[in-house]
């Protein structure tokens, strides 16, 4: 008995019968749809139309239907915005890998942390099991130290959940990326609004997850790989961390003083076997060595002034400069080091900063939240820092980190938090191998600190936690 189900008439039918419909009339459909015999196409302006349709013995619907002649169906249309498709997911895919190897990294360094964990556990067990042999006072210090321990639990755990959720979106990647690819030959037998709308969920999951792991505390600095020996003792090199995953320019500055001379090298590759792609001559001078390139532009401290100049590279101009105000210079309050170190720059996950010493904050470290295109201060913090008597300073996730030497020994020493207002004092150290350091910043696209240790360009890797999330943190 033939079955008239023609109620599909107005709006879409729903994606299941849809198919059944279209792989039924397919060989109809590609010639509506595709246009490849335009004369053919006699469809209404918009929509799907379905003129008869009825069942089959098989259950099947037999449907005549008219295809909408615009850009929904245009075989061209409809290729392109399944390019761009496949584009996001492979884009996505890409950061992915990003995401992964840094989760990785960090993964292998929480499993040796939650091992110790363990082994204290185990011994802190024995002890109470023992503990009347065991003297008061040491009993107490043991159970201290697991206290102190207690609050990296939930970090673990949280770390956990994060490296399922990332082989989670591997493989819904990888399933998507699949669909897309065979429906590239098989155009129109798919919804495709489904597939978009499968594709922003996965973007936007992607990108909150993007956000909740890559910011976090420091806990950890590793290396350093010595990438090359070059220059004087005292210099500045650098990457854009804003910069295409693709593209991985070097920066080179030689030098403190007098001197308006960069070089760029177009890889890694390229800096270490010294193949020069461009030389540039700014129209001023800089002192110290804390510039930094972001987005396209250097920002650095012009020679004997408070200025931040931003130079595009692009154009070769000077885009903005802006006297930083109150903002002591020329050896007023460098690093410990001298070298005209008053001003650093520097970028992190949440933009750009400029840290500084003024008079009216007794010689102690200012830090500035400024915009990157006009220069401008958006917010300052005070620490009670002393400027000369920090080694070097970076900025991570908002929180700036300040080393107590440039020489031997040099660890990383306080941290001050931005969002919180607040400092600590830490405990980080690190390997100063060639004994005199004189710059020192992080890259967030790197996860890494880039830094020039007398005469040598090195990396060190750090290892960040996530701070956990509090209800006083919403
Ligand atoms: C993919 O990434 C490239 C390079 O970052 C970008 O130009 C392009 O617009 C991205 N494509 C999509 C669809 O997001
Ligand atoms: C990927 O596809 C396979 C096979 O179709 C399916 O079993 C799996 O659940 C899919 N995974 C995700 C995350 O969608
Ligand atoms: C980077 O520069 C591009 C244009 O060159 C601009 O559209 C984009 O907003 C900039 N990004 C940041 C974070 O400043
Ligand atoms: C940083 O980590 C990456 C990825 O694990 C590794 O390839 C690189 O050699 C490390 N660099 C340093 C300076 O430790």
């Amino acid at each position: 008995m033939l079955k008239d189900c023609s109620s599909q008439r107005s709006g879409w039918p729903e994606p299941v019968s849809m198919r059944v419909l279209l792989s039924v009339l397919y060989p109809v459909l590609s010639l509506t749809i595709f246009g490849l015999y335009p004369s053919m196409t006699i469809g209404p302006k918009e929509g799907w139309q379905v003129y008869s349709s009825a069942q089959d013995a098989d259950g099947r619907c037999i449907c005549t239907v008219v295809a909408p002649e615009q850009s929904l169906c245009s075989r061209d249309a409809k290729s392109r915005q399944l390019r761009q498709l496949l584009e996001k997911v492979q884009n996505m895919s890409q950061s992915i890998e990003v995401l992964n190897l840094r989760t990785q990294r960090d993964f292998q360094y929480v499993m040796k942390m939650e091992n110790q964990m363990k082994g204290l556990r185990t011994k802190f067990r024995q002890i109470e099991d023992d503990r009347k042999s065991i003297m008061a006072r040491n009993f107490q210090e043991l159970k201290d130290k697991m206290d102190e321990l207690k609050p990296l639990i939930p970090v673990l755990e949280q770390y956990k959940m994060d490296a399922a959720l990332i082989s989670q979106f591997k493989e819904e990647i990888r399933n998507l990326s699949a669909v897309l690819t065979s429906i590239q030959e098989e155009l129109g037998a798919y919804d495709y609004d489904e597939l978009y709308q499968r594709v922003l969920r996965l973007d936007s999951r992607l990108r909150s997850c993007m956000g909740k792991l890559t910011c976090g505390k420091l806990m950890k600095i590793t290396g350093p790989v010595t990438i090359k020996t070059s220059g004087t003792r005292f210099g500045a090199w650098m990457t854009d961390p804003l910069a295409a995953t693709r593209n991985n320019r070097v920066w080179y500055m030689d030098s403190y003083t007098n001197s308006k001379i960069v070089r760029e090298y177009k890889t890694m590759d390229d800096f270490v076997t010294g193949v020069v792609s461009r030389t540039y001559s700014l129209p001023f001078k800089w002192e110290g060595t804390n510039h930094i390139v972001y987005n396209g532009s250097l920002y650095y401290n012009k020679y004997q002034s408070n200025i931040i100049v931003k130079y595009s590279f692009e154009t070769g101009s000077v885009l903005a400069q802006r006297a930083l105000e109150f903002a002591g210079f020329h050896n007023m309050y460098p690093y410990t080091w001298g070298g005209y170190s008053d001003i650093d720059v520097m970028a992190d996950e949440l933009g750009m900063w400029v840290v500084y010493a003024t008079n009216q904050n007794a010689g102690n470290i200012v830090i500035s939240q400024i915009d990157s295109d006009t220069l401008q201060v958006l917010q300052t913090w005070n620490t009670e820092y002393s400027k000369r008597n920090a080694g070097e300073s970076f900025m991570i996730c908002g929180t700036l980190y300040i080393t107590n030497s440039h020489l031997s020994g040099a660890k990383v020493y306080y941290a001050y938090s931005t969002k919180t207002s607040s400092y600590e004092y830490i405990d980080i150290p690190f390997h100063n191998q060639y004994f005199h350091i004189s710059m020192l910043d992080y890259n967030a696209r790197e996860r890494a600190l880039y830094a020039w240790n007398n005469g040598h360009q090195v990396i060190f890797n750090v290892t960040l936690f996530h701070v956990i999330k509090t209800d006083d943190d919403s």
